[in-house]
């Protein structure tokens, strides 16, 4: 039996979550555009990361678009009162799959009254602004216009917590100037790790950060260097990049993502593995080596 209460909890919102959730995007078609091959499928992955445990469920209206938001629906309304499902707005889907910035006063709300209704909720748990300066990670600028929007819907109420993806460390100090922020969601992993600084000074203030693409992303993380450490305790490569990065600061919540359930249950399984100071001086050495 999966027992990921062995890793912890951290601070999301006004709640606490577990360590280890399940990040939704995966569950759509290819490219995270239109529906899943098997929908059934994709219910099961849901309802499986639940019955193991799963309290943070991480997922958007703009994967499919509005494809995985409903699966969730589906799969698991109505919710068990702690479960916190974190959504993002601030980006649409082109027709032809492409991801596009949607940062007018009236796309930021429309998106939200999609998210409610789409994920059958009278006000969202958590909002991500994800910022489209650039789509290839984050980019200086100010972020101010569009979370004085997101800050006026949560004052109507439609939002409890808000937090921000693809941002600066400037953005993260310009935010929290205007508001509470809940969490941080960047790219970081094993291999990709620029925001070192970042999650320590997070964690200092007791603030999360979930890392996306924490296996990688697309094309999950490949290196031998992995592999050896992985072979050696007896585990897989995608479990002992988990849990080094459940080892790197108490702040940080995982959001692995998945379409089949017997790599959610190879990735929950994750919360027992302890990695000796040995393994980890061997696995901190991949940044290194990827940089
Ligand atoms: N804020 C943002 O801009 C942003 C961007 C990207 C993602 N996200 C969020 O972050 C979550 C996590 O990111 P992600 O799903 O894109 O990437 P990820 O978790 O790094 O990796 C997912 C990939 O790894 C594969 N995988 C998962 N478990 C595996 C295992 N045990 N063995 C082998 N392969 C495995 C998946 O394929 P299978 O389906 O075959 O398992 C999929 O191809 C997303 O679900 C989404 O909620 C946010």
């Amino acid at each position: 039996m999966i027992r990921i209460d062995t890793a912890g909890t951290f601070r999301l919102g006004d709640r606490s979550v577990k360590r280890l959730g399940y990040g939704a995007m995966q569950l759509a078609g290819p490219g995270v555009f239109g529906p899943p091959k098997d929908p059934a499928a994709a219910v099961a992955v849901l309802r499986e990361a639940v019955a193991s445990g799963v309290d943070h469920i991480d997922t958007s209206d703009f994967y499919g678009p509005h494809v995985t938001n409903r699966l969730i629906r589906e799969a698991l309304h109505p919710y068990p009162d702690d479960l916190t499902i974190v959504t993002k707005i601030g980006a649409r889907r082109g027709h032809d799959a492409s991801w596009l910035p949607a940062f007018s006063a009236q796309a930021l709300t429309d998106a939200v009254h999609d998210n409610l209704r789409n994920l059958g909720l009278d006000v969202l748990d958590v909002v991500n602004l994800r910022i489209m300066l650039s789509v290839h990670g984050p980019a200086e600028g100010s972020i101010e216009a569009p979370l004085t929007v997101l800050a006026d819907l949560q004052r109507q109420g439609l939002v409890r917590h808000i937090g921000l993806s693809n941002v600066t460390a400037t953005q993260v100090a310009q935010a929290r100037g205007m508001v509470e922020v809940a969490c941080v969601q960047n790219m970081y992993n094993i291999a990709h790790r620029d925001d070192d600084a970042l999650i320590d000074a997070l964690a200092a203030d007791g603030i999360a950060y979930v890392p996306f693409f924490p296996l990688g992303g697309f094309t999950p993380l490949q290196s031998s260097a992995l592999s050896a450490v992985a072979d050696a305790l007896g585990a897989t490569p995608m479990q002992v990049a988990l849990a080094w990065l459940l080892r790197r600061a108490p702040n940080l919540l995982l959001i692995p993502g998945t379409s089949s359930v017997a790599h959610l249950r190879e990735n929950l399984a994750a919360a027992d593995l302890v990695l000796p100071d040995d393994a980890v001086a061997t696995l901190d050495g991949i940044a290194a080596g990827a940089a």
